[in-house]
């Protein structure tokens, strides 16, 4: 594969528009095929059934950052997900290699919720208040600028599956841990490590401004940014409740992402992974509603027709952003590298790059 000439169109072209299933299918694996070992095709969990399909790998967030940095032989690494994974993927590998966001605008709202300068500003407050006592610790789901932040002051990383270890090795570096930008599984890893609400704060980037304080400031091990994921936090107490009316033993089981009350509510909570896992391990005949992205839970609920699986919600959860990712987007961003156009890299600049992969590092390090 010669690589004729990186460029960043967001736009589709037309003639990508509109074309028949099979003909998508077709070209896909066509473009596939002429790639072959130079290209790799990465799929988060939460991707449409008719783009994870043509995935080489497919995983959770800490699985694919994994996977990404094993890659030796490919020379690009299109990834189907969102811009903070693919940034991520980057990050982790060779600067010869290139990764590719198939639709640029799929972003992560959350992630959004944590800018660079918000986070300067926050972080003087905090020090003039709190002194040297707190290291920064960023969910995978944020920009690379902000890991690099939390790289350049000493912290690191987590992802949904191991945040329960990364919390525990940043309480041996400091005092207290700035959690951003999820609050909900900044306060449900805490909570379920064993630290009351009284010793947690929400920072709220937008006022500037502490807010939900229950305790004495000097008491504080948690300080959680004020984000959120927009499709985790739909699902609500009362919607656990019905479906406990309806049938009490379908079990309830939701990913930490959910506010509070709802973890709290649950039978169990954990990654996209780790409900991946009780799903399979259950037995023939179990009752599961979940509450986690409906592309996922309709996969589940394919998978294991023995098991009664619906969605938590009556209502659909898409991640939008992460159906953005669609064949179209998949099929033009394939055969632009067939003919030797990039279109859409996710490329970090090198000063950010050298300090979120030391974030990234730190987390990866940790078992
Ligand atoms: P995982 O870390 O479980 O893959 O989740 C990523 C994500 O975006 C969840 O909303
Ligand atoms: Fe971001 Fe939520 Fe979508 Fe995950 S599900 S990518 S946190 S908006």
């Amino acid at each position: 594969m010669t690589i004729l000439s990186p460029f960043v169109d967001t736009v589709l072209p037309e003639h990508y528009r509109n074309l028949a299933d099979a003909e998508y299918d077709e070209r896909i694996h066509a473009a596939k095929t002429r790639l072959g070992k130079d290209l790799v095709i990465m799929g988060h969990h939460y991707q449409r059934d008719d783009v994870i399909r043509f995935a080489d790998f497919t995983g959770d967030s800490l699985e694919l950052a994994r996977i990404a940095q094993q890659q030796q032989q490919a020379k690009a690494i299109v990834f189907c997900g969102v811009h903070f994974m693919a940034e991520s993927a980057d990050i982790l590998t060779r600067n010869d290699q290139i990764v590719i966001l198939p639709d640029m605008k799929a972003g992560c709202s959350m992630a959004d919720m944590a800018d660079l300068e918000e986070l300067e500003e926050a972080w003087e407050v905090m020090q003039r208040e709190l002194g040297d006592t707190v290291l920064p610790v960023t969910y995978v789901n944020s920009t690379a600028a902000i890991k690099s932040f939390v790289g350049r002051h000493g912290g690191t990383t987590c992802t949904s599956t191991n945040a329960k270890g990364v919390l525990e090795w940043a309480f041996q570096q400091k005092k207290r841990i700035l959690f951003l930008p999820d609050q909900h599984l900044g306060r449900n890893t805490a909570y379920a490590m064993g630290i009351p609400l009284e010793q947690m704060a929400v920072w709220n980037q937008v006022q500037g401004e502490w807010e939900e304080v229950k305790g004495p400031q000097d008491d504080w091990r948690v300080l959680l940014w004020k984000g959120h994921c927009s499709v985790h936090t739909k699902f609500t107490v009362d919607q656990i409740e019905r479906v406990r009316q309806r049938d009490p033993e379908t079990k309830v089981i939701v990913h930490p992402e959910c506010t509070f009350d709802v973890v709290q509510a649950s039978d169990l909570n954990g990654s996209t992974s780790y409900i991946i896992k009780q799903i399979e391990q259950a037995p023939p005949g179990s009752k599961w509603a979940i509450g986690t992205e409906v592309n996922l839970v309709q996969r589940l609920a394919n998978q294991h027709p023995q098991q009664h699986i619906q969605l938590l919600s009556q209502t659909m959860c898409p991640c939008l952003t992460m159906n953005r990712i669609d064949r179209p987007h998949l099929l033009w961003a394939l055969e632009s590298l067939v003919e030797g156009n990039i279109v859409n890299q996710v490329s970090v600049d090198t000063d950010t790059a050298h300090w979120s992969r030391t974030a990234l590092d730190r987390m990866l390090a940790i078992q």
